[in-house]
C-alpha cells in the first residue's frame, strides 16, 4: 500500500463515492478507515471508535470473524469464481440454498434466488413477481405498491418504489405503475395522529383506498420494509404488517418484504417479517447474510411462489433474468460461514438485549435535549435520532446541526451516521454492554454540539 502522503493527495480525486457531492469530497475528503476489529474501526489518523452503524446496517457480526474469513481464503484458492447460468453451478450455492431454506422456513420461503447485493435482491424480486402473475395468466398485474419513507436500493426499479424523494428527483422519470402509501411515522404524517395503533388503521385504509382506486388486477406487489431503516428507523404498530399481509392476499397482490437491514437478527428475530409473526411471499436479503465480508443477496420466494414457476411452461417461466455473479462461490462460501456464526452465537439474541439498552439510554438523552424531537428504535439493534431545531413546531434541524452532531459523536469515540434530519445506529449485533455505554456517551456529547451549532 502506497504510504499516507499518497493516500491523502488522491483521496477522492479520482473516485466518487456513492450518496456524496464529489466536489465537497474533493474538498472535505473522506475519512480513511484502515482496520477494524470487533465492533470498532480505526483511522488512519489512529483514532479507534465504536462503529454505530456496523459498517452500513450489515456488519452484524463485528469485524474479527475468523471463519468467514478463513472459508473466503479457501473458496478462492479452490474455486475463485464459476458461472451459476443455467448448466453449471458450485457446492457452496448448493449448500446455502439448503441453509437458507431452513432458516427461513418459520417464514415460509421455500428457494433461493442469489445477487450481488440488496438491490439486486430487489430488482430480482419485482421482476419476478411480474412474471409469476404473467405465468398464472394474469398479466395486467405490473404495478407496484410500496410505503413512503422506505428504501429499496438504487437500481430504476427499486429507487421507482423508494418512498425517500432525495434518491428519486435527480434521476426522474422512473418506472410508470409505481404508487406510493403512507407510512406508519407518527411523529410527522399527514393525518396529524401520533397515536400509532389508529395511525397504524388509517394507513390500512389509505392502502385499500388506493388498491381499489387503482384496481387489485392491476397489481403484482407490495414491497415494505418490516421496519423501515434508511428513512430513519420507523417502526410500524405491530399490527400494521400482519394487516397488510391479509389485504395483500385478499386481493391476491404479492408482499415482497424487503429484509436487507431487517434480516439475520438485527431486530431480534431472524427475519423482521417473523418478528411481526407475518409469512411473505417473497423476501429479499444481503447484508448480514455475509455481514458485509462479501457483496452477496438472495431474494427467496414461497413454496407457492416457487410451484407456479416450477410447473409453469418453459416458454412463460424460464428465469431470463440473473447477474454474472449470481451464486459466487467465494459469496456463498462467505455466506455459509456467517449464518453458522450468527447462529452459534445467537447474535439475534444479543441484537435484542443490547438494543433495549441502546434504546433505552436514546429515550435518557430526549430528555436531556430539547433538539432531539423523536426516538425511534425498541426493537433490535436498530434506532434513529430525529433532531429538531424547534420541538414545538418539529422543525426538521439544519445539516449544519447533523455534522455538527456527527462530527462530535466522532471525536468522543463513536462512528454514528446521518439520513436526512436523523442520526442512525445499526452497531455489530455482537457489540458488548460497555460499547453501548461508550456509542451513548458520545452521542451525549454529539447532541449537546448540535444544541449548541
Ligand atoms: C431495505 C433495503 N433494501 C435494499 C437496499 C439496497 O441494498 P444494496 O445497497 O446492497 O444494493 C438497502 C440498502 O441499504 C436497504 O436498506
Amino acid at each position: 500500500m502506497k504510504d499516507d502522503n499518497f493516500l491523502n493527495e488522491n483521496n477522492a480525486r479520482h473516485l466518487w463515492h456513492p450518496m456524496a457531492h464529489p466536489g465537497a469530497m474533493q474538498e472535505h475528503p473522506p475519512r480513511i478507515i484502515r482496520t477494524a476489529q470487533g465492533s470498532s474501526i480505526t483511522d488512519s489518523d489512529g483514532n479507534t471508535v465504536v462503529d454505530g452503524v456496523g459498517g452500513l446496517w450489515c456488519v452484524n457480526i463485528g469485524y474479527s470473524c475468523t471463519p468467514i474469513q478463513e472459508a473466503i481464503a479457501k473458496q478462492v484458492t479452490v474455486l475463485p469464481y464459476y458461472s451459476a447460468f443455467g448448466g453449471t453451478t458450485n457446492e457452496p450455492a448448493i449448500e446455502l440454498s439448503y441453509e437458507l431454506r431452513e432458516m427461513f422456513a418459520p417464514d415460509g420461503m421455500a428457494r433461493a434466488f442469489f445477487t450481488s447485493g440488496g438491490s439486486d435482491a430487489v430488482e430480482t424480486a419485482l421482476r419476478l413477481a411480474r412474471q409469476y402473475h404473467k405465468i398464472k395468466g394474469e398479466p395486467t398485474r405490473t404495478k407496484f405498491l410500496s410505503l413512503k419513507k422506505g428504501y429499496h436500493g438504487t437500481h430504476f426499479g427499486g429507487a421507482s418504489v423508494n418512498g425517500n424523494n432525495r434518491f428519486r428527483i435527480n434521476y426522474e422519470p422512473l418506472m410508470p405503475g409505481c404508487f406510493h402509501l403512507p407510512t406508519p411515522y407518527a411523529y410527522r404524517n399527514p393525518f396529524d395522529e401520533t397515536d400509532p395503533k389508529k395511525l397504524g388503521d388509517l394507513c390500512v385504509k389509505a392502502a385499500i383506498d388506493e388498491i381499489e382506486f387503482q384496481g387489485p388486477n392491476t397489481i403484482a406487489a407490495f414491497i415494505m420494509e418490516p421496519i423501515q431503516g434508511a428513512g430513519g428507523v420507523i417502526v410500524p404498530p405491530e399490527h400494521y404488517m400482519p394487516e397488510m399481509r391479509q389485504i395483500t392476499e385478499k386481493y391476491g397482490i404479492l408482499l415482497i418484504a424487503d429484509e436487507v437491514i431487517t434480516g439475520f437478527g438485527r431486530t431480534g428475530d431472524w427475519s423482521g417479517s417473523r418478528h411481526w409473526g407475518v409469512k411473505p411471499d417473497m423476501m429479499t436479503m444481503a447484508k448480514g447474510i455475509t455481514s458485509g465480508y462479501f457483496p452477496f443477496g438472495a431474494c427467496m420466494v414461497s413454496e407457492a411462489f416457487a410451484e407456479v414457476f416450477e410447473k409453469g411452461d418453459p416458454d412463460a417461466a424460464s428465469i431470463f433474468h440473473g447477474y454474472t455473479y449470481s451464486a459466487h462461490p467465494v459469496g456463498a462460501a462467505a455466506a455459509l460461514a456467517c449464518i453458522r456464526e450468527s447462529q452459534r452465537l445467537k447474535i439475534n439474541e444479543t441484537a435484542a438485549a443490547r438494543g433495549d439498552q441502546l434504546f433505552a439510554g436514546l429515550l435518557k438523552l430526549k430528555d436531556k435535549f430539547d433538539v432531539i424531537g423523536d426516538v425511534r428504535g425498541g426493537h433490535g439493534l436498530m434506532c434513529g435520532l430525529e433532531f429538531v431545531s424547534d420541538s414545538a413546531a418539529k422543525t426538521p434541524a439544519s445539516p449544519a446541526m447533523l455534522k455538527a452532531a456527527f462530527e462530535a459523536t466522532y471525536e468522543a469515540g463513536a462512528m454514528v451516521r446521518i439520513g436526512g434530519n436523523n442520526l442512525l445506529m445499526s452497531p455489530p449485533l455482537i457489540i458488548e454492554e460497555a460499547e453501548i455505554d461508550t456509542l451513548l456517551s458520545a452521542l451525549d456529547v454529539g447532541v449537546q454540539a448540535a444544541a449548541n451549532a
